[in-house]
């Protein structure tokens, strides 16, 4: 296709704002599929992504409108996948904002449309859900221009839901959107997007070509991997697959090059020709590094094997989290696995749970922290660590400094929050940086430490605002910290999984916490249970769970068999899902809920 007649672009908005809806409207109205085929959003494709509406893997379609080819590349809609929003960004030269007319403008859509900026886009802004009796477009359009600085005087108005405005969309995107350039004649350069398993293709590799073209039969090479493969396949999606020859610049389609693992086909890797290479590969390349650990054991130790067929298939998915085996003298063998954020963990846990059928136990997530030990005697330099087991954090003797990672959040509120949401994040150790009204509503600034955020800062900044909130964060590297391992004693016996990495100041209150939770959590035993939280040898809180008097069948007078053999078959069912401490047997579920903060 010519240069000129090409459109790339992507779709940036808040979290339920309408992207997918709007998306499946365009590839509608173009032709790409039928009403009845509209039924199920089409481009979130994954199970779990469809229930939770969320857009996990960022997708493109190939659309054809009066002559243009548009390219719509779909981005993921969370935070914890800031990175692949970025690469997708950065093979288009435009955006449509979308943003809701009832709602107005939210801290991700600001943070989106500042990546968007970043890359020279040329933005568009759509006010969606002008349906709605509660849309107030005017003051939407308003709000864009005065919080993001838009000229938003040609906004389109739509509603995608009813099929509104979407011509108006497709034409502004041939006449705002600028085409995209390159060389035809340069060696080949694309821009690996994205890249997925297929159980019938092997993995997919979607593509922005820069310079230069790719072609069935060709060698290439990935510049960052190092690695030649020759490609078998080129294509788009309509959104349904259709095989092509060849991809010229500006263009956007996918190849596959029989590559069995998605590790070797990592986003923001650059791709060239093997016998006529590039110089310099695209800039911008970087891996992924997951910021939150956590094990996951099977809660059947026979699962074990169940359990590491089912992490290494999903692996084969998704490049950005990783595993490797750990032993817990209280849960047995599992992993250590690493995300990039909680969300991505709740997607992979319940994945393993849902579509693998495996009862887990997810031990109390962590972030990175980063240990500078003294120097003993030989040792010619100090040795940083990096500690992503709160379980292995050596003798405190040993340590000279722990740093911890921080954050930078922006948080958009309604002013009757305000005060609530300042004092939640004063709790979490927040520095406040910045706080500023705009249409009503503060936009707050804050640094604070990831450890304080993991947890349940977003769930309980929601709860806080009544979901009018809105949140968004990125790092900003490490500082040092007055950090500390408590350790959580239950019947005298450290339960490894629940120890986790506290700062001094407020261990305390987390300590006391814990405890009173557990002690909620974990059922009666025939025998007294203390539960306990330490640092070192230190108890800094302490409950005790009372003992049960009664064997529960007791209560049947032997008299009932069917009423006893009920009740016994319940306790057994009960015991599948606990996992006994010593003597003391702790319900799944505690692991988790004892994290919630109060
Ligand atoms: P993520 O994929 O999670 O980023 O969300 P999204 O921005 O893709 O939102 P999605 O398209 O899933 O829409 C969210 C909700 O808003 C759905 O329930 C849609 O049916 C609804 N919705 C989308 N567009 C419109 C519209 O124009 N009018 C109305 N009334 N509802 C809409």
């Amino acid at each position: 296709t010519e240069l000129s007649r090409i459109r790339n672009f992507s779709i940036i908005a808040h979290i339920d704002h309408g992207k997918s809806t709007l998306a499946d409207r365009l590839i509608q109205r173009t032709g790409g599929l039928s009403e009845r085929e509209m039924s199920s959003q089409v481009l979130d494709n994954m199970d779990i992504e469809k229930e939770r509406g969320i857009t996990i893997k960022a997708q493109t379609v190939r659309l054809e409108w009066n002559g243009y080819t548009l390219n719509l590349m779909d981005t993921p809609g969370h935070v914890d996948f800031a990175y692949e929003v970025s690469r997708s960004l950065a093979a288009c030269e435009g955006a449509l904002l979308v943003v809701d007319a009832a709602q107005g403008v939210e801290a991700q859509t600001l943070a989106n449309v500042y990546q968007s900026i970043e890359h020279d886009h040329e933005i568009v802004p759509v006010i969606n859900k002008i349906d709605l009796p509660a849309a107030e477009p005017e003051k939407v359009r308003a709000e864009i221009e005065e919080i993001i600085g838009l000229d938003a005087s040609e906004a389109v108005l739509a509603s995608a839901k009813s099929g509104i405005g979407i011509d108006e969309v497709l034409d502004a995107i041939v006449a705002k959107i600028p085409p995209p350039k390159g060389d035809a004649a340069a060696p080949l350069k694309a821009m690996l997007v994205d890249s997925w398993y297929d159980p019938y293709l092997g993995v997919v590799i979607l593509v922005r070509v820069i310079d230069g073209t790719l072609k069935k039969g060709q060698q290439i090479k990935f510049m960052q991997a190092g690695t030649t493969h020759l490609i078998d396949r080129v294509g788009c999606f309509r959104p349904k697959i259709e095989q092509l020859t060849e991809l010229g610049p500006g263009e956007i389609g996918f190849i596959t090059a029989q590559i069995k693992d998605v590790a070797q086909a990592r986003v923001g890797d650059t791709l060239t020709d093997a016998r006529r290479p590039a110089d310099t590969p695209l800039p911008g390349f970087r891996e992924v590094q997951p910021v939150v650990f956590c094990g996951l054991f099977p809660t059947d130790a026979n699962d074990f094997e169940k359990l590491r067929e089912s992490i290494s298939k999903l692996r084969l998915n998704d490049a950005s989290f990783s595993f490797e085996m750990e032993t817990s003298a209280a849960l047995g063998f599992g992993f250590r696995c690493g995300f990039l954020g909680l969300l991505h963990l709740e997607i992979i846990q319940e994945r393993l749970t849902r579509e693998y059928d495996l009862d887990l136990i997810t031990t109390a997530p962590s972030v990175v922290y980063r240990l500078q030990l003294t120097r003993s005697a030989g040792e010619a330099e100090a040795r940083t660590i990096e500690l992503h087991n709160p379980a292995d954090m050596p003798d405190p003797n040993k340590i000279d400094t722990i740093e911890e990672p921080w954050i930078e959040a922006t948080i958009y509120v309604p002013d009757e929050y305000l005060g609530a949401i300042l004092k939640l994040c004063q709790d979490r150790r927040g520095i406040q940086k910045n706080l500023t009204y705009v249409g009503g509503r503060a936009q707050l600034t804050y640094e604070l430490p990831l450890n304080e955020v993991v947890f349940d800062f977003y769930d309980r900044l929601k709860s806080i605002s009544r979901g009018y909130a809105s949140f968004d964060y990125h790092q900003i590297g490490y500082r040092e910290g007055d950090l500390v391992k408590m350790s959580i004693l239950v019947n005298n016996e450290p339960v490894d999984a629940l120890s986790m990495i506290v700062h001094r100041g407020t261990a305390e209150t987390r300590g006391r916490g814990m405890c009173e939770r557990l002690k909620d959590l974990i059922p009666r035993h025939l025998f007294k249970i203390p539960i306990q939280a330490a640092i070192g040898g230190k108890v800094i809180a302490r409950e005790t769970i009372a003992a049960l008097r009664k064997d529960v069948t007791a209560k049947c007078y032997g008299g009932d068999i069917t009423r006893k053999r009920k009740l016994l078959e319940k306790q057994k069912e009960g015991k599948k899902r606990m996992r006994e401490y010593g003597s003391v047997q702790i319900p799944q579920e505690a692991f988790i809920a004892a994290l919630r903060m109060g």
